[in-house]
């Protein structure tokens, strides 16, 4: 038996100010999406936003249904919306934040396990790493290279041909 360790390394930033413009500019449209959530249950409001290669910025957010189980992560929203409308994108990063009024939020919102394997599928459909922001209601940023850094160990289509 040998023990082995996964690293994993991102950028830290105590405040947006600090991002550079084009960061800056993402994380405040996915900031701004968040104000189009549809979370009525949770009241935990979520916004993505995608920066493609081609310039064009999608964004999405979360959409909450009755039958809990029916409704999706803001990550999902945006990434199927942007690729059902651009299937040829290349995505350069996806800014994700989150906002709530029930609670103090001192962390940021990491995405959750389907949305970072939805996520995984585009970066090796593209062949090109995605970087991620993260984000929460006026904390801090992180930012990771790539959604394999967020999703190690990840399950991929050579599997299925092994
Ligand atoms: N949610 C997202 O939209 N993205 C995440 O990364 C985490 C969770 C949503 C799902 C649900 O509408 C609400 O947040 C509470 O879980």
């Amino acid at each position: 038996m040998k023990k082995r360790e996964l690293k994993i390394s991102f950028e830290e930033y105590s405040n947006l100010e600090d991002l550079n413009t084009e960061d800056r500019s993402l994380l405040d449209q996915a900031i701004e999406s968040v104000n189009k959530a549809y979370a009525p249950y949770s009241q935990y409001y979520v916004g993505a936003a995608l920066k493609l290669k081609s310039g064009e910025v999608v964004t999405g957010n979360n959409q909450e249904n009755v039958a809990y189980p029916s409704g999706l992560c803001a990550e999902r929203v945006a990434i199927f919306y942007a690729s059902s409308q651009f299937p040829k994108m290349e995505v350069e990063t996806i800014a994700i934040t989150a906002k709530t009024d029930q609670f103090e939020m001192d962390d940021v919102v990491a995405p959750c396990g389907a949305c970072r394997q939805v996520l995984s599928e585009y970066e090796i459909k593209q062949k090109k790493p995605i970087r991620v922001m993260l984000h929460a209601d006026g904390g801090k940023v992180l930012i990771f290279d790539s959604i394999k850094s967020i999703l190690p160990l990840m399950f991929h289509a050579e599997e299925l041909k092994k």
